[in-house]
């Protein structure tokens, strides 16, 4: 918000555009004839949902030829750490049951800007089996294992940042790697630039943000709406895609990721060989022509607004209300003939889900067009456009009229994934057609004190009332204050245990407190835009004791194991014995 009144004010000082013509043309979209047998969406149905073709195979891939051994060797690390197991966890995990067993596994990161940014990623580095540490700790493995990687706003910055640049452990994404940064390749997070004033030198900061509206001309000549998210995506772009490092970060001669296509990841190594976590980011809908008065304080939306998926194939929403995808490759399409691509930027999209500028809840348009107007002529625009939100050509136009609430706009206005209070991206998970049976939900939400209490589980609960037919969720407490008071923040606690598929047990990882004895360093405000790496460090290295509970409970790697296999055991029909009978009474909430 504060980030918001100063890009604008630095606009205002700077006359003059520089550009770079590569990134300009890269990130314009272009349209040509649609393919033959082309349409426009896809319906999913309403009750148990169909996925799209490529990512059914993509998942039926990763379960014949990559988790098997995944599993065998996840099963390994918890083995390693010489707690006894009892054996239909050993036999789920060794394959010796057959692959139709093994655990659908998605696991979830949340929002809260550069914090949950980092405490998402100190927890997958805690639970990534090429890490010698987390090996030997028994929760390495688990990320290899993991079937889904969702993520929303900071958390949309690490799981898009990490399918983009090929998967790397977390040291290597956050920090890069020496060679890092060359036109095309990754060269870390550079958290040390601030988002909102990179240098802290006036006349380079202001000569950076107007580049950065220079760079969105093409795709405005293109006669495509652009808002404040167009602007924010060239800034996310140089800490989360390739292109940039610490060389060349003010250089606008270089694309800095401008042109690397959401639908175009596919083709990155670890994808293409199922080698990750089917990734997926959310944003919510803002529903311009919907209710406007249902935007609440803070730009805060309704639970029901549809919440839109982004995946490598398809972007839509499984919600009922809408239960349509269209093609991420065609997004921007909207109708049969003329198609649509480049619009699927990655930076778009990760700009998409961490657009916070609605919290303005602009209903005077004028205002923000005389911010801009100085830089870039923006008078082309329709009017009533949102300049605060991020913009996408409506590929759902008149579909389901009266239930869902975008069926009438030209435009989809999104924001990002957390407004509507849930800001752990759980929805995708519930999708019953995805078959998740547990969710390992990493929560970096600031609720009291920059720390997480429960808030969002809550939010997600209430959600699910509203979709009975399409979504289920285990019970949580109903308030914050109650998850304080059961100590269900200060460690991870396990939710649904007692609940039976299709309701996954959750794995509730919240960055609540620091291991007792160790100084608050994972709490910073979500308006902090800046960190030295120092700084960083220290975060990583906490979160990882937060979610290993290094030498807080040596059980806790199997009481893990025990929790994921739980639902597969049900199916075996076993009954809950040895370290996991005592782990479930000492982490399950009731
Ligand atoms: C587990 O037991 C083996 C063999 O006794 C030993 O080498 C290893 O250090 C033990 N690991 C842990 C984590 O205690
Ligand atoms: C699961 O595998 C174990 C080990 O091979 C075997 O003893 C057990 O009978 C199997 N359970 C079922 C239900 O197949
Ligand atoms: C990004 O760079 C990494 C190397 O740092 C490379 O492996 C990956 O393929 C690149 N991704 C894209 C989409 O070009
Ligand atoms: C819009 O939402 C408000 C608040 O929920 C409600 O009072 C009002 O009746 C709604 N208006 C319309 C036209 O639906
Ligand atoms: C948001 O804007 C709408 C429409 O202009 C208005 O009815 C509503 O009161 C506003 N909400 C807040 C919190 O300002
Ligand atoms: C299809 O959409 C394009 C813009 O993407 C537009 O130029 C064209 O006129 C539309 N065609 C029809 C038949 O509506
Ligand atoms: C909208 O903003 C402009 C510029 O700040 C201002 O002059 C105008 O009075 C505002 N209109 C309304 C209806 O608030
Ligand atoms: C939903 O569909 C999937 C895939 O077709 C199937 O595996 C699953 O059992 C179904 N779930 C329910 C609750 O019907
Ligand atoms: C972090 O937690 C400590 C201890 O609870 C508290 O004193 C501090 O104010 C918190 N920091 C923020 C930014 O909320
Ligand atoms: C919560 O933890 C505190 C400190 O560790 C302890 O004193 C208290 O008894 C615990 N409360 C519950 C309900 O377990
Ligand atoms: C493994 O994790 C530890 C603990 O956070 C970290 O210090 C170390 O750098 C990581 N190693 C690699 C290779 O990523
Ligand atoms: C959940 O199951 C456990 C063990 O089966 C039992 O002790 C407990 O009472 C159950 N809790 C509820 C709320 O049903």
């Amino acid at each position: 918000m504060s980030l918001f009144k100063i890009v604008a004010t630095l606009f205002l000082l700077y006359p003059q555009i520089v550009s770079s013509k590569s990134a300009v043309a890269l990130y314009t979209p272009s349209h040509s004839p649609c393919p033959d047998g082309f349409s426009l969406y896809r319906p999913v149905g309403i009750s148990n949902q169909t996925l799209s073709e490529g990512e059914s195979a993509y998942v039926s891939s990763r379960k014949n030829h990559v988790l098997p051994e995944a599993w065998k060797s996840y099963l390994s690390n918890v083995e390693g750490t010489n707690v006894s197991l009892p054996g239909y966890v050993s036999s789920i995990l060794s394959g010796a049951n057959g692959t139709e067993v093994y655990p659908t596994l998605g696991i979830a990161t949340s929002g809260g800007g550069w914090r949950a940014a980092i405490f998402g990623g100190g927890v997958l580095n805690a639970l990534d089996g090429r890490n010698v540490s987390s090996s030997r700790n028994g929760a390495g493995g688990l990320l290899q294992a993991a079937t889904y990687l969702t993520g929303l706003s900071g958390g949309a910055w690490l799981v898009t940042s990490m399918m983009q640049a090929n998967f790397p452990v977390i040291h290597d994404l956050v920090f890069g790697t020496s060679g890092g940064g060359q036109s095309s390749r990754f060269g870390g997070w550079l958290p040390q630039y601030s988002l909102a004033t990179p240098s802290d030198d006036l006349v380079t900061d202001v000569a950076y943000l107007a580049g950065l509206v220079a760079d969105i001309q093409g795709k405005h000549l293109a006669g495509f709406p652009i808002t404040i998210a167009d602007i924010w995506a060239g800034n996310l772009a140089r800490h989360f895609l390739n292109g940039t490092n610490g060389a060349n970060f003010y250089d606008f001669t270089k694309a800095h990721g401008a042109g690397l296509t959401l639908s175009g990841v596919a083709k990155t190594a670890t994808f293409a060989s199922f080698n990750e976590p089917f990734p997926i980011v959310i944003a919510d809908s803002k529903s311009n022509g919907g209710n406007k008065s249902n935007i609440l304080v803070g730009g805060q939306i309704p639970l029901t607004n549809p919440i839109y998926e982004f995946n490598v194939y398809e972007m839509g929403s499984y919600d009922p209300t809408l239960a349509a995808f269209a093609q991420t490759k065609y997004m921007g399409t909207t109708n049969g003939s003329t198609c649509v691509t480049g619009f699927d930027q990655l930076s778009f999209v990760q700009a998409t889900s961490s657009d916070v500028f609605t919290s303005y809840n602009t209903t005077n348009l004028t205002a923000i067009l005389q911010l801009l107007d100085p830089i870039i002529d923006l008078t082309l625009l329709e009017p009533n456009i949102e300049l605060d939100a991020a913009v996408y050509p409506n590929p759902f136009y008149g579909v389901n009229k009266g239930t869902y609430i975008d069926s009438d706009e030209t435009y989809l206005n999104l924001v990002d994934g957390g407004f509507n209070t849930e800001s752990i991206p759980l929805q995708p998970l519930l999708v019953q057609a995805r078959g998740v049976e547990v969710i390992l939900a990493i929560d970096a939400t600031a609720d009291v004190d920059g720390y997480a209490a429960g808030s969002s589980l809550i939010a997600s609960q209430t959600r699910t009332t509203f979709f009975p037919s399409a979504y289920s969720f285990p019970p949580v407490p109903s308030s914050v204050d109650d998850f304080i008071e059961k100590n269900l923040t200060s460690r991870p606690t396990f939710f649904g245990c007692n609940s039976s598929s299709p309701t996954p047990l959750i794995i509730y990882v919240p960055n609540g407190a620091p291991l007792p004895g160790q100084p608050p360093l994972t709490n910073t405000s979500s308006d902090q835009l800046e960190y030295s790496l120092m700084e960083v460090q220290g975060m990583l290295d906490q979160t990882f004791d937060m979610a290993t509970l290094r030498g807080v409970d040596d059980d806790w790697p199997a009481c893990l194991a025990c929790a994921v296999v739980d639902r597969a055991r049900v199916m075996l029909g076993a009954i809950r014995s040895g370290v996991c009978e005592t782990c479930m009474k000492e982490y399950c909430w009731s």
